[in-house]
């Protein structure tokens, strides 16, 4: 099967010579190809160019982008996609003056989250999880990162990420799972969570890693939450059942997380609203992916990451949607490259680079995807007519994806 896309206004974030990540200088450059030609074949990139310089080729399916642009699909690197309930009650209560922490403390958030999760089935928790996933792909995204979390109990974990898995046998998405059982302090617990941080290492992974259930394991490691020590523990553990440490970092206080992520060879390390100058210094020379997740800093009204400071100290950075019912309820990565650029002061190029290919490293899986590359999977999207690359962080809450390819595929 062959896709031809033609008189392509601008091809965006093209590669010729493919990077795993884009690093300090690089994040502001993104090749682009004005006027051109992309041709798609059994789902892989097969070759670009000027249209001018296009040969006879036969394709099966010839699409006229005239006047409109060809992006890379977004790369979600950071989801907790799978949940039972919305929470719009606490969402009304921070407004009246509770913080997260607050609410987390009283048995709100992430165990209100917790405990409409393990009522629901794993059928009802898929199809939730469905929806939201076609709804990402009409805004422009192509892989993504999914959490469990919602469960802490042995039982409920499994179920989320047997979800993940079903999700990433039957949607056109690119899937990677992680388990994040430490998520939360279950109530039972307060007070000795070691107790709970032995569940999770003893009970929980053993079982998840019996059924091959995680790409990688998270910790929410942070004031309130879970301990460098408790980190430690669990991403020792993880490590040996081969599942890759990404951490919740920074996000309350300085929490020691990104040290303790770099230290354990942490894909990523995620959050970051509280940053030192001493974790910015741990993160260069690592291969440690800084990720910023700007929805839930503007959701929760939380300090900025410092994201320009570290990427003209030379560091990469990733931006992701969080996509959660508690501090992010978005998925919709085209305001996450709008709030790279208002809010962070990232350009649009490194804007872009945050959202593709450093999210895709942060999954695991940039040499597949992130970019436009030859051979790399065809997962892009084509836009309505706009005036520019720059018009999509530009305009703000407006859908400017018009039609989605994954797997060179139209959706
Ligand atoms: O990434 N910070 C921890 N976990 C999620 C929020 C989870 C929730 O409140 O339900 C986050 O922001
Ligand atoms: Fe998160």
């Amino acid at each position: 099967m062959q896709t031809l896309i033609k008189n392509i206004k601008e091809l965006v974030g093209v590669e010729t010579t493919p990077r795993l990540r884009k690093q300090g200088k690089e994040m502001a450059q993104m090749e682009t190809i004005k006027d051109a030609y992309l041709v798609v074949e059994d789902g892989k990139f097969k070759s670009f160019g000027l249209m001018k310089d296009l040969k006879e080729e036969n394709a099966d399916l010839v699409v006229d982008a005239t006047g409109k642009m060809v992006c890379p699909s977004f790369c979600d690197s950071h989801t907790h996609l799978v949940y039972a309930n919305s929470r719009e009650k606490e969402f009304v209560d921070k407004i009246r003056g509770l913080s997260y922490e607050e609410i987390a403390k009283r048995g709100g958030g992430i165990l209100n989250s917790a405990k409409a999760t393990a009522a629901a089935s794993e059928e009802e928790l898929y199809d939730m999880a469905q929806q939201r996933i076609e709804e990402a792909v009409r805004l422009g995204t192509g892989a993504m990162e999914i959490k469990s979390g919602y469960g802490l109990t042995t039982e409920s974990e499994l179920k989320l990420l047997r979800v993940i898995r079903r999700l990433r046998e039957n949607t056109p998405v690119t899937i990677k799972s992680n388990f994040l059982g430490a998520h939360g302090i279950p109530m039972e617990y307060r007070g000795h969570q070691e107790d709970y941080v032995d569940l999770v290492i003893n009970e929980m992974m053993p079982k998840v890693a019996a059924e091959g259930l995680a790409d990688f394991v998270d910790v929410f490691c942070d004031q309130g939450f879970f301990t460098v020590k408790d980190t430690e523990r669990i991403l020792e553990a993880g490590i040996k059942y081969g599942m890759r440490p990404k951490i919740h970092a920074n996000e309350m206080a300085v929490s020691g997380g990104v040290q303790v992520g770099v230290k354990y060879g942490a894909i990523s390390v995620d959050h970051l609203e509280q940053m030192g100058d001493a974790e910015i210094e741990s993160l260069k020379g690592s291969e440690t992916m800084p990720t910023i997740l700007p929805g839930c800093a503007f959701f929760l009204n939380l300090p900025l990451s410092p994201a320009r400071k570290m990427v003209d100290s030379g560091l990469s950075v990733a931006m992701a949607s969080d996509y959660n019912p508690g501090t992010a309820p978005s998925f919709n990565m085209q305001l996450i490259l709008s709030m790279a650029c208002i809010r962070y002061r990232l350009t649009p190029e490194e804007a872009f680079n945050a959202t593709t290919i450093n999210t895709a490293y942060a999954m695991g899986v940039s040499d597949k995807l992130g970019s436009i590359a030859v051979g790399k999977v065809a997962n892009f999207y084509i836009t309505k007519p706009i005036a520019s690359y720059e018009y999509m962080p530009y305009a703000y809450g407006e859908n400017k994806v018009e039609q989605t390819f994954l797997n060179g595929k139209r959706i």
